[in-house]
């Protein structure tokens, strides 16, 4: 197959959802549909289940699920499927950010009964600034839940999306009864049998046609027949430039348990979410099927084994072929690597291939060598913009605890760090070291995997910091500026970049010194040039 066709054929999507909304019931579904698995229950789920902070077994146990679930590609009418798996998890938030910036597109799945829940708010927040294509997908229509129109208004309302459903369904929870595909036209029958694979669908091409009174009774064929008037009188038509923009979303109903139109999703999901989309770099728009290769490190995953200090850096292609064996500069180090056996992702396991294209993902065994953001290519000085770091919400000290053991326990930070696992600050005024994180979850693991990794103990002391800025002064050889500085020297600091920070220890502080310096700009995100 040609190089343009294999590009063409590429589909590389994130799922994403508050927990518990169906994500994992989903993913599963569709990887039956791609035969890549044989039975239901085979992809784990990766939620870090209730109450289960302190069980550093359970922690362990996430991650070695998340390893296995990071990429789950599969092949579905002659389109290669790659699924980036999403953490759910709000402590685990930016891990998904990052993960936004390496898929072409999402689909967002929503309870019916919950509606759109927080966690769903953020990311769909993420992936609109980026104006990544979506589609809607909305769960558990066996179960009793709000009213379409309703939750198409709270969809629009929350999410800030224009969508337009593609399916409508036909009664609910109890008295669910199917759904209209407006996409194909035709009805698709719910049976509640949860053991069914494949729906029987019907032909309804005219909604008038009596077929439709035979099929779900007169009654509901009547509501229905009103419904889609509504639905055509208030939402647009769907037009794909539009969704391809980020304009537009298209919203599909369904039951993911029940295997209930998650076929509907894919048929329409794989014509038309985008292949591999163009990525700009600091130095330039760079297209997938330009002949150099390049690609960018998206998610850093350590070895489970201690006594194998290597990692898997998971590398996104934007353009060109990755090829084993092959020397590619890594630009941040200068230096031509070589990788023998870089890993292809599938749904239970992973390969070595000798070639992967634009939209594929590859492992990369690595001891060291990268960091989350670095650029991998064919020879050109690139730098992949668009994995920024956002201020933690909670700061803590992180002291030795063990003297003879400072060596080991530098280097656990600087690799867990470089995993994107915390943010490190060191503060100005005295080089203590501050460990930023989403969550107050990651400080246990930290805490234990630099015990069982590195052999080094660390503790933690509290800190009231709320906020961490990134300082951009209008002009850095300004009076306010120097002012500024010495004022708040306490709270200066600098990232594991060198990049100045403000640390502010509530929203008051930073509120006032804003006033009180109005040209030094402060932004809650890293990349803001
Ligand atoms: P997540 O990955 O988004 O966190 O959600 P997950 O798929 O794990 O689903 C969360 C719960 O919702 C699961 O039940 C799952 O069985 C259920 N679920 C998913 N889709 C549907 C649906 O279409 N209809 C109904 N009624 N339920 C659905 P659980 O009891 O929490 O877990 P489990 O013990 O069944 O695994």
């Amino acid at each position: 197959m040609s190089f343009k066709k294999e590009i063409a054929r590429r589909r590389t999507f994130g799922i994403v959802s508050h927990p518990d909304a169906g994500k994992t019931t989903l993913t599963e579904k569709l990887l039956l549909f791609g035969g890549a698995i044989q039975e239901a229950g085979a992809v784990k789920s990766n939620k870090i289940k209730k109450g289960a902070t302190s069980d550093f077994m359970e922690i362990e146990r996430q991650r070695g699920i998340s390893v296995a679930t990071s990429v789950l590609a599969f092949e579905y009418n002659g389109i290669k499927v790659n699924i980036l798996d999403t953490p759910g998890h709000k402590d685990f938030a930016e891990d998904t950010f990052r993960t936004l910036t390496a898929v072409d597109s999402v689909i967002v799945v929503v309870d019916v009964a919950k509606g759109v829940e927080p966690q769903t708010e953020k990311l769909v927040e993420v992936c609109r600034m980026r104006n990544i294509p979506m589609i809607v997908f909305v769960n558990k229509l066996d179960r009793e839940g709000k009213d379409a129109f309703e939750l198409l208004d709270e969809i629009e309302e929350k999410l800030h999306l224009k969508v337009t459903p593609l399916s409508f369904p036909i009664g609910m929870g109890y008295d669910f009864k199917g759904i209209y595909n407006l996409w194909e036209k035709n009805v698709n029958l719910f049976s509640g049998d949860s053991r069914k694979n494949i729906e029987e669908t019907i032909q309804v091409s005219n909604l008038e046609d009596s077929i439709l009174d035979e099929l779900v009774g007169e009654d509901s064929a009547n509501n229905l027949r009103e419904e889609l008037e509504l639905v055509q009188g208030v939402y647009p038509a769907f037009d794909q430039e539009e969704y391809l923009a980020g304009h537009q979303q298209p919203v599909f109903f369904g039951s993911a348990l029940n295997n209930f139109g998650v076929r509907e999703l894919l048929d329409c999901f794989v014509k038309i979410a985008p292949p591999p989309r163009p990525k700009m770099s600091e130095e330039r728009l760079v297209l997938p099927n330009e002949d150099a290769f390049s690609g960018f490190v998206f998610k850093i995953h350590a070895n489970m084994d201690p006594k194998h200090r290597d990692r898997l850096a998971f590398i996104k292609i934007v353009s060109g072929v990755f090829e084993r064996n092959k020397p590619y500069l890594h630009v941040r180090n200068k230096k031509n690597l070589k990788f023998s056996s870089p890993n292809a992702f599938f749904a239970e396991r992973k390969e070595i291939v000798d070639i992967s294209y634009p939209g594929d993902i590859v492992g990369l065994h690595d001891t060291g060598n990268f960091k989350i953001g670095d650029t991998l290519t064919s020879g050109e000085i690139l730098h992949y913009k668009g994995i920024p770091a956002f201020s933690p919400e909670h700061f803590r000290y992180i002291n030795n605890a063990d003297p003879m053991k400072s060596k080991q326990l530098a280097k656990g930070i600087d690799q867990l760090m470089d995993e994107g696992v915390a943010q490190l600050f060191t503060l100005e005024l005295n080089g203590r070291k501050v460990i930023g994180t989403v969550g107050a979850l990651q400080y246990e693991v930290i805490q234990y995997r630099l015990e069982h990794e590195y052999g080094a103990k660390c503790t933690y002391e509290p800190l009231g910091v709320s906020k961490a800025c990134w300082v951009d002064p209008e002009d850095p050889k300004s009076e306010e500026f120097k002012e500024f500085l010495r004022v708040k020297q306490r709270f200066m600091a600098k990232d594991k970049r060198g990049q100045l920070v403000f640390l502010a220890d509530s929203p008051f502080t930073l509120q006032m010194t804003q006033q009180k310096y109005p040209s030094v700009k402060m932004h809650y995100v890293s990349e803001f040039k």
